[in-house]
């Protein structure tokens, strides 16, 4: 008795476990590159919503841009050298002067703000304008935005503000679904009563089959807890069924009942005898 409950006990321990597993299966994903961005100023908040950026690192996101003259290729890395550069967040290479990168924003000094469908992650502390923006450093802001449809979205350029004394900045965006709200739970609460049953049932069709096998010594469909107990079940849902729904020989219905009764009356014994292993 002792050695079913306990095996009952580890049974339903797993299969709570399997039902918690289901529900943070999102959350098993973790990952830390985002650690390896140093914040401006450090703050958990700011934290948690690089965090959630996670889907999106080790990839460098390039985009390349054509001009009458010139053409540039800007590269992106969440958290890591973009293109390959030493501390670039986001680099500019000009495609006539590969070998002289400009770095437009630094993973090291990080900003990030979020709201339940974007982010907008900035690098500052880039190379600093040669003559625009009062020779100020450069900076990279990149908009993330949800798009449920693709992991990892394209790079674009959407404008260089450069043309003002203070403040400037290179704009880019890019669509992720890690930016997407976060749907709480897949599993309704019908769902999780469902799960929760067949646990249930698993436990007692187990612990029940063992208890019949190991200790009562039960062979075949005797092993089956309860055998005797749901046969009868059985029995009596088809007599009742056959009460309710035969239209014909009402007559003979007492004696049948008579018939149907007798099992009802040892009945009780008979289910408590078996319930108690139980
Ligand atoms: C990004 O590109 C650089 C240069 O091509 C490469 O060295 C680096 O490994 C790439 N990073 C990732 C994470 O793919
Ligand atoms: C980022 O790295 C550079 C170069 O190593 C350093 O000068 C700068 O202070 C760092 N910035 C932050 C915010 O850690």
């Amino acid at each position: 008795m002792k050695e079913v409950n306990s095996r009952s006990g580890g049974s339903f321990l797993v299969c709570t476990l399997a039902v918690q597993l289901v529900l943070c299966w999102s959350e098993v994903y973790t990952s830390d590159i985002t650690k390896r961005c140093g914040l401006v100023s450090e703050s958990k908040s700011e934290r948690t919503i690089l965090e959630r950026l996670e889907p999106l690192a080790h990839k460098n996101f390039s985009v390349v841009t054509k001009g009458k003259t010139d053409s540039y290729t800007y590269t992106f890395q969440l958290c890591g050298e973009a293109a390959g550069f030493a501390e670039a967040g986001v680099v500019q290479v000009d495609n006539s002067n590969p070998s002289k990168p400009t770095i437009i924003g630094r993973f090291n000094a990080t900003r990030a703000f979020g709201g339940s469908d974007w982010v907008m992650l900035i690098y500052e502390k880039g190379d600093a304008y040669d003559g625009h923006c009062s020779k100020e450093k450069r900076k990279a802001i990149v908009m993330i935005s949800c798009d449920s449809k693709k992991v990892m979205g394209e790079l674009e350029v959407v404008l260089e503000d450069r043309d003002r004394d203070h403040d400037c900045f290179y704009l880019f965006e890019l669509d992720s679904s890690a930016v997407c709200p976060v749907v709480p739970s897949q599993l309704s609460t019908g769902s999780i009563i469902v799960i929760i049953g067949l646990c249930l049932l698993a436990v007692y069709l187990i612990g029940g089959f063992l208890y019949q096998r190991l200790i009562v010594g039960a062979k075949g469909m005797e092993q089956f807890p309860n055998y005797a107990f749901w046969v009868e079940v059985g029995n009596l849902t088809a007599d009742g069924c056959d009460f309710v729904c035969r239209s014909r020989n009402r007559e003979e219905a007492p004696a049948y009942r008579g018939v149907a009764a007798e099992p009802l009356e040892d009945e009780p014994e008979e289910r408590d005898d078996h319930l108690l292993p139980m």
